[in-house]
C-alpha cells in the first residue's frame, strides 16, 4: 500500500505510488486493460490496470466492481492530459471494500422527482458537488466577510415565543407548560438586542417559512445572514449590503470558477456585480412597470414577474427603497418625508432570480413601535423584552436579511432553489 492521498492533490504525487480510497463511477475495459474512474469526493480519477502488472486475483477484481463499490485502489500516479482530472494511475494493488447493488442513479437523464427522492444518492454527482462547492464558498465569504469588519456572530434561537415576518407563515409547536412555540422566521429581533449589545453584530442560521408558494424561490427552511448595526440608518444598510454582495460575488468567481464552469453558468453578469449598485425608490419601480403597460397598483407588493421586469432593465442587481409601509412588517421605521412609506430595501438579482435581500432601519422610538405592534395584532407581551431595546438607549439602527441559497441559485444559474441546499425542505417534500 502507498501513502493514503486525496484525489485532489494528485498533482503533488506523480512518479509516487499511492493509495486513493473511494468509490467506482466508471468501468470499461478493452482488450488486456481496464479502466476504472474512481472518485473519492474531491475529484475523478482514471486508474489503469493492466493484466501484464498486476496479480490474476487483482485483475478479475475488477469484474465484481459495479457502479459506486468502495475500494482502495493503489499504484503509481503518471500526468495524463486526456484524463479526467488530467492525471492517472498504474494500478498496483486493488481492494474491494463493499461491492455496491445496483445503483439507481446511472449515467443516462433522470426525472428531478426521482432524483430527489434519492437526494442522499443524488449527492454524489458531479453537477450536485458542483453546486454544493459554490454554495460553501459563499458560506465561507459571507463570514469572512463580517468578520475581517469587527462584527460578533451572535446566535438566534430556532424556538421564539411569536413573530417576526408576519403570523401567515409561522411553524407553531408545543412547548411544556409554557403554550405554543414558533420556529423562527428569522433571528433580526435578536440581532437588534446584540447590535445594542456589541454595536455590529451577524446572525446567521436556519429560518422557517410556512410558505404556501410552490415557487422556484420557496423553501420551508432556509439559511439567512443578518447583520444589524447600531446607528447606521437607511443608507448605510444599502452601503453596507452591495460591499456584501461585491465580495460574495467576488470570492466565488476567484475560488470557484472550475465549479462554474462545470454548471455551464454564464459568469458576464456576475463579473459586473461591482460598486456602486443601481438605486431605485419604489415610486420609481412603479413607473417602470407602468411604461412597460404592466397593470401595478401603487401600494401592492412586488410580485416575482414584477421583480424580473425591473431587474431586466440592469446589469448587475438593483436596489428598490421605500416600499409602502402597508406591505412590510411591522418593526420598519416610516419615511420622516413620507408615513405611507417604510425605510426598507430589497436587493433584486438580475436575470429573473428576484429578491435576494431584504433589510430596512428599524423604528427606534418606543411610543411608535408599541402602536405598530397593536397595529399588527402581536401579543406586546412577548416582545416587552424587544421594547426595552427602545426603553433603555434607544439609537437608529439597520440590517438586512439575505438568503444563501436563494443566493446560490441565482450564482449558479439554477432554475430552482431545491438543489442549493444539502436536503431541501418544501410543502410536498419532508424526506430523505
Ligand atoms: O425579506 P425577508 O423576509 O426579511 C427578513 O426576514 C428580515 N427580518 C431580514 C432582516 O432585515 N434582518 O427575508 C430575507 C431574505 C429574502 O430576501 C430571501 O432571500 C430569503 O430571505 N427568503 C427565502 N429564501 C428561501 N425560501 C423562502 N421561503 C424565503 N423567504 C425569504
Ligand atoms: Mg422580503
Amino acid at each position: 500500500m502507498g501513502s493514503r492521498i486525496y484525489i485532489e492533490e494528485l498533482s503533488k504525487h506523480v512518479g509516487e505510488t499511492v493509495t486513493i480510497s473511494g468509490w467506482v463511477y466508471t468501468k470499461r475495459s478493452s482488450g488486456k486493460i481496464r479502466f476504472l474512474v474512481v472518485r473519492d469526493g474531491t475529484g475523478m480519477m482514471q486508474a489503469v490496470i493492466v493484466k501484464a502488472n498486476v496479480s490474476e486475483e487483482v485483475f478479475n477484481r475488477f469484474d465484481e466492481l459495479t457502479q459506486e463499490s468502495s475500494l482502495r485502489v493503489t499504484g503509481t500516479i503518471r500526468k495524463e492530459d486526456r484524463a479526467p482530472g488530467g492525471y492517472e494511475m498504474d494500478v498496483s494493488g486493488l481492494e474491494t471494500i463493499s461491492v455496491a447493488k445496483e445503483y439507481p442513479i446511472t449515467p443516462k437523464e433522470h426525472g428531478v422527482e426521482f432524483l430527489m427522492d434519492r437526494r442522499h444518492l443524488w449527492l454524489r454527482s458531479a453537477r450536485q458537488h458542483a453546486i454544493l462547492r459554490v454554495r460553501h464558498e459563499i458560506v465561507r465569504a459571507i463570514r469572512e466577510f463580517f468578520d475581517s469588519r469587527g462584527f460578533l456572530l451572535l446566535d438566534a434561537p430556532i424556538f421564539t415565543p411569536a413573530a417576526c415576518e408576519g403570523t401567515s407563515t409561522l411553524f407553531e409547536t408545543d412547548y411544556f407548560d409554557l403554550g405554543k412555540a414558533f420556529l423562527t422566521q428569522s433571528g433580526q429581533l435578536y440581532g437588534e438586542a446584540g447590535a445594542m449589545a456589541f454595536g455590529k453584530v451577524y446572525v446567521f442560521g436556519p429560518t422557517f417559512r410556512a410558505e404556501k408558494s410552490k415557487t422556484r424561490r420557496h423553501l420551508t427552511e432556509f439559511w439567512m445572514v443578518e447583520p444589524e448595526v447600531a446607528f447606521n440608518t437607511l443608507d448605510d444598510d444599502m452601503d453596507l449590503a452591495e460591499e456584501f454582495l461585491e465580495h460574495i460575488v467576488a470570492s466565488v468567481l476567484k475560488n470557484r470558477m472550475p465549479e462554474l464552469k462545470i454548471l455551464e453558468r454564464n459568469t458576464k453578469f456576475l463579473e459586473n456585480v461591482k460598486r456602486p449598485l443601481p438605486r431605485i425608490s419604489y415610486d420609481e419601480a412603479v413607473e417602470i412597470l407602468h411604461k412597460k403597460g404592466i397593470a401595478f397598483e401603487w401600494g401592492n407588493d412586488l410580485g416575482g414577474t414584477d421583480e424580473t421586469v425591473i431587474s431586466e432593465r440592469y446589469d448587475r442587481p438593483v436596489m428598490v427603497h421605500r416600499y409602502p409601509s402597508q406591505v412590510k412588517a411591522f418593526y420598519m421605521k416610516r419615511d420622516p418625508k413620507n408615513d405611507k412609506l417604510a425605510l426598507a430595501v430589497d436587493v433584486l438579482a438580475p436575470e429573473g432570480y428576484g429578491e435576494i435581500i431584504g433589510g430596512s432601519q428599524r423604528e427606534d422610538d418606543y411610543e411608535t413601535l408599541l402602536a405598530r405592534l397593536h397595529e399588527h395584532n402581536l401579543p406586546q407581551s412577548a416582545f416587552e423584552w424587544y421594547l426595552d431595546l427602545r426603553r433603555y438607549g434607544s439609537v437608529p439602527h439597520a440590517g438586512f436579511g439575505l438568503g444563501v441559497e436563494r443566493t446560490v441559485s441565482w450564482i449558479c444559474g439554477l432554475d430552482h432553489v431545491r438543489e442549493t441546499i444539502p436536503f431541501a425542505r418544501m410543502i410536498y417534500r419532508l424526506t430523505p
